[in-house]
């Protein structure tokens, strides 16, 4: 069975085409950083636009790269929440379109799920149950996953994601956005130390929450602070990017360390934007083997937003649920759609 996933939850537009047994046939990805950055993150109307020229074009292009025609998709999957309410309209409208003219079944799929399961991508040794930290520009949660479609929230931002957080500091370091990666590079060239931020919400190990906005607050105090004082040099913006990263990979990785003593579960996923942080995956894999169980990324290019996702968490769904896939086209979406409410 080959699924067609389509993702618009937000800034980028991923088309990626997944058989079962055998992967990944092809997949493109068109991001929207540039039209975006001038005004220092994501504007929806100007996103829905774009992606209503993008989309048809990159998916002729994805059936190039794969080399089959439209009628030999089998199912169509797209990111029905959560999302941009203008952004996520366009791809469901296009994939029910074509599903309605292929007389193809739809499977609407929760962006979150998309980003859990993406491991999978890569790894055929990956296998439930599992526990996932999910960071992204949108979510940072900690969840029990049991099955597909079958999750358990341990603790959830209070505030602030892990990836806004990244973003916002990254403003205050006059870094363009979206910023999370490029201050993860300058942070390397930082002092160990130099500056040290509080890591939030970490003296209670049963609490699996996470805030950070008083993180990104000491930070923005630190910057007055220096500001008033002296010329700010890229090697103390460098140290302050250091001391950041350091605190917010401190609480992810204690909070997922806990989580999986707490659950007696063996494997950690990783998923969503900041997974791609080196820091973060090098603290993860260091604690996690010490605690003697395992851990899982996805590659870097299927840590932030992507059609393949959304491919495979269609073909999965098919798989377990072949009545799941519906041909009622009525479009839907679910700007907020809470992980564990989504039908199975
Ligand atoms: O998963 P994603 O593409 O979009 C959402 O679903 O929100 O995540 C985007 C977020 C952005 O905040 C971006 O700055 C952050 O992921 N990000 C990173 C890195 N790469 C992307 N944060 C830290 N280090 C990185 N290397
Ligand atoms: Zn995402």
């Amino acid at each position: 069975m080959k699924i067609l996933g389509i993702e618009s939850s937000c800034d980028e537009t991923g088309l990626a085409i997944y058989e079962d047994g055998f992967g990944l046939l092809g997949n493109i990805l068109y991001s929207q950083i540039a039209l975006h950055q001038a005004y220092g993150g994501v504007v929806p109307e100007l996103a829905s636009r774009d992606h209503i020229r993008h989309l048809l074009p990159l998916l002729d292009e994805l059936l190039k790269q794969c080399q089959i025609n439209c009628s030999e998709i089998d199912a169509i999957a797209y990111t029905a929440g959560p999302g941009l309410a203008g952004s996520l309209l366009v791809g469901a409208s296009i994939a029910n379109a074509l599903a309605f003219g292929l007389k193809k079944p739809i499977i609407p799929i929760h962006h979150l799920e998309g980003h859990i399961l993406s491991p999978f991508l890569d790894d055929p040794t990956l296998t439930f149950p599992f526990l996932a930290l999910l960071v992204s520009g949108g979510h940072t949660m900690l969840v029990q996953v049991n099955d597909i479609g079958n999750y358990n929230i341990l603790g959830e931002t209070l505030d602030d994601a892990a990836g806004e957080a990244f973003d916002k500091v990254a403003q205050l370091l006059s870094i363009p956005y979206p910023g999370g990666a490029k201050l993860s590079e300058i942070a390397k060239k930082g002092k160990n130390n130099a500056y040290k931020f509080p890591s939030p919400l970490l003296s209670n190990p049963k609490n699996f929450d996470f805030s950070f906005s008083g993180l990104k607050t000491a930070v923005a105090i630190q910057m007055q602070k220096l500001s008033k004082s002296e010329f700010i040099s890229d090697q103390t913006r460098a140290d302050i990017a250091q001391g950041f990263v350091n605190a917010i990979v401190t609480v992810l990785t204690k909070k997922s360390i806990a989580a999986l003593k707490k659950t007696g579960l063996q494997r950690l996923v990783v998923g969503g934007g900041v997974s791609a942080n080196h820091q973060l995956r090098l603290a993860l894999q260091n604690s996690v083997k010490e605690l003697g169980k395992e851990v899982f990324f996805p590659k870097q290019k299927f840590c932030t937003d992507n059609g393949a996702m959304i491919a495979l968490a269609g073909s999965m769904r098919l798989k377990k649920w072949p009545d799941q896939a519906t041909k009622n086209y009525d479009i839907q979406i679910f700007p907020r759609w809470p992980l564990t409410s989504q039908k199975i």
